[in-house]
């Protein structure tokens, strides 16, 4: 049986929602990363330095009562609207615990109603960030509906992305979710202050997981799915060893009846197994001993922040993933694999 040892990971890109479903989803992060960056897209969302510190008290309050003992960090980012103002970006540097301003352009996704109608609005706000350093956090999708929803990842490099940083060349972004082949090539070509997270289901999925033999509203995230040549783009960027590719699970989650409807939410629920779906599918193309770096060390080099010195280790030994997980009060929580296995384990 093979073992895997690590240097404790981290989740450059989390979905924790607050209240009861945060309660419910606390444990199985932190018992596997040190430390998360975690999204402000709640209802409403973390626009300021004031409702990030409070947010995180919550978090940790809600860790106090998770029952898992190994230390783990919440790294706090803001939502950036049409009207952040560049002396919110000043609190934030100054804060020690926010880092970095999350762009969802407005629709995009779950919550991105307050999100960015035009990146025009914040130039000014954008031009603190380059000269800070504080990394811009992209949702890299256009929202025009006469765009393909496939193609909404590709346009937005072209119409928004590349624009932005001739604008601001020393701005520091991290494309997240990256899904397309276009994407990973416009990071591996851009300067070094450009990265990309890559997520576990965009690794292992392409769009058939959709449709298999019936629609799958467990495997609809945003950005959606792509076609098998992009899954194998994305899967050769984050294990080629390239720094700008680090691990962010975009773990996301909803109620099943929030999933399971006439038009159901964008998300997939991975925190459950973090790290193991990455480990399988790292393996699935012979390069494991990669794991590490993009894991461990270049989102916290990226970040700018020490590397981890604890270890977690994985034992290649099958899981299985339960139907559903406790959630909200009668609505339950579909995980990724759910009634299936993951082929590795985190030792306790
Ligand atoms: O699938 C997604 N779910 N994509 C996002 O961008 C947001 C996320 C969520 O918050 O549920
Ligand atoms: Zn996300």
């Amino acid at each position: 049986m093979r073992t895997l040892t690590l240097s404790r990971p981290d989740d450059w890109h989390l979905h924790l929602r607050d209240g009861p479903a945060l309660a419910a989803v606390i444990g199985d992060t932190a018992r596997r990363f040190a430390r998360a960056i975690v999204m402000p897209n709640l209802d409403p969302p973390i626009t300021t330095v004031a409702q990030a510190l409070a947010y995180r008290a919550r978090i940790i309050e809600a860790l106090g009562k998770c029952g898992v003992s190994t230390a783990f960090e919440p790294l706090m980012t803001l939502y950036l609207t049409d009207h952040t103002r560049p002396a919110e970006i000043e609190a934030a540097c100054a804060s020690g615990v926010v880092h970095a301003l999350k762009l969802y352009p407005a629709g995009a996704t779950t919550h991105a109603e307050r999100g960015v109608t035009d990146i025009a609005h914040c130039f000014d706000v954008l031009a603190v960030m380059a000269e800070r350093g504080l990394p811009l956090l992209v949702h890299g999708e256009v929202t025009d509906a006469e765009v393909d929803v496939f193609d909404r990842e590709a346009v937005f490099l072209d119409r928004v992305l590349a624009p932005l940083l001739t604008r601001f060349p020393h701005l520091r972004v991290v494309l997240e979710h990256v899904t397309t082949e276009q994407g990973v090539d416009f990071v591996r070509a851009a300067g070094p202050g450009v990265a990309a997270t890559l997520t576990a289901h965009h690794l292992l999925l392409n769009r058939n997981a959709l449709f298999q033999g019936g629609i799958r509203p467990h495997h609809y995230c945003l950005p959606v799915l792509k076609r098998e040549r992009h899954r194998r783009a994305l899967l050769e960027a984050a294990t080629s060893g390239n720094p700008k590719f680090f691990l962010g699970t975009d773990s996301a989650p909803h109620a099943r009846h929030a999933k399971e409807a006439a038009c159901g939410c964008a998300g997939c629920y991975t925190a459950h197994a973090g790290i193991e779906l990455y480990a399988e599918a790292f393996d699935a193309v012979g390069q494991l001993d990669r794991l590490e770096a993009f894991a461990s060390h270049f989102g916290a080099d990226f970040y700018r922040l020490p590397r981890n010195a604890e270890s977690i280790r994985l034992v290649e030994r099958a899981t299985e993933v339960p139907p559903q997980f406790p959630y909200l009060t009668d609505d339950p929580l579909v995980p990724l694999r759910a009634g299936g296995t993951v082929a590795w384990t985190l030792e306790a």
